[in-house]
């Protein structure tokens, strides 16, 4: 079992190799000399070893910065009302809990604050980047993932609910190299264009067909009315899933 501070960095891809189509390479991991494979996210050097941020690095200070700034000309403009005026550290601070989910097949002990949302987990502490943040609303579906088989939409899914739980990401979803005939059907049918929402729909489809609402193409339109595709790739997807279907409808 892997564990992860609350505070570290450390980005975790237990199925790094994995060939799912649409796996963001955001954040590159290497292994340490740890024998139980601690996967440690790595800063950017360059030759004379000087520290080169990444984008996501990059924004994050400028957020901070900006935040900074805004608390600052806020305390000179408009003071807070007395007996309201809590240090701005004590109202960010959340509660820590420690959390031993199973995300693709991977035991994990990982220290979550308590409001941070499964897709935030996933793609922030663990550098699992295949399921999308779109809406961050429960609206579009680009974040649905499985936990125990069920598919949620996990920027709606508090992380502190998949405590001994198993979770199951677009990352997890092929079987080593070979992709799941979901995947493949994507592929053979062009069902995606910019393949933003496409993990979400693959997550969603394979949900679909497990759950038996497969059998028409009115029952496939429905069960996936909650993902939405803005590049409007849903003929390649229908035709994908009735596909896989025809073709045993084993996922
Ligand atoms: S990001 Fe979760 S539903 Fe849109
Ligand atoms: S393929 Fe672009 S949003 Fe669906």
């Amino acid at each position: 079992m892997r564990s992860i501070s609350a505070d570290g960095d450390a980005a975790v891809m237990p199925n790094q190799n994995s060939p799912a189509i649409s796996v963001e390479k955001d954040a590159s991991v290497t292994r340490d000399d740890d024998p139980d494979v601690a996967l440690t996210r790595q800063a950017c050097d360059d030759s004379d070893g000087a520290f080169i941020p990444t984008r996501r690095e990059a924004l994050a200070s400028a957020a901070a910065l900006s935040a900074g700034a805004f608390v600052a000309t806020g305390a000179t403009a408009r003071p807070s009302p007395a007996g309201s005026a809590a240090p701005a550290e004590s109202r960010l601070a959340g509660t820590t809990l420690t959390i031993r989910p199973t995300i693709n097949g991977h035991e994990l002990s990982v220290a979550i604050d308590t409001r941070s949302s499964l897709l935030d987990l996933l793609r922030e502490r663990l550098g699992l980047t295949g399921a999308k943040k779109g809406c961050d609303h429960g609206q579009c579906g680009a974040c649905t993932v499985h936990v125990d088989g069920r598919r949620v939409v996990s920027c709606l899914t508090l992380a502190a609910k998949v405590d001994g739980r198993k979770v199951t990401t677009i990352e997890g979803l092929s079987d080593g190299k070979t992709l799941h005939p979901m995947q493949q059907a994507f592929i053979d049918h062009d069902a995606l264009q910019c393949g933003y929402c496409t993990p979400g729909q693959i997550m969603a489809a394979v949900a679909c067909v497990r759950e038996g609402n497969a059998t028409t193409r009115g029952d496939i339109r429905r069960s996936m009315s909650g993902n939405i595709c803005r590049c409007g790739a849903y003929v390649g997807i229908i035709a994908a899933i009735e596909d896989v279907v025809a073709q045993g409808g084993e996922v």
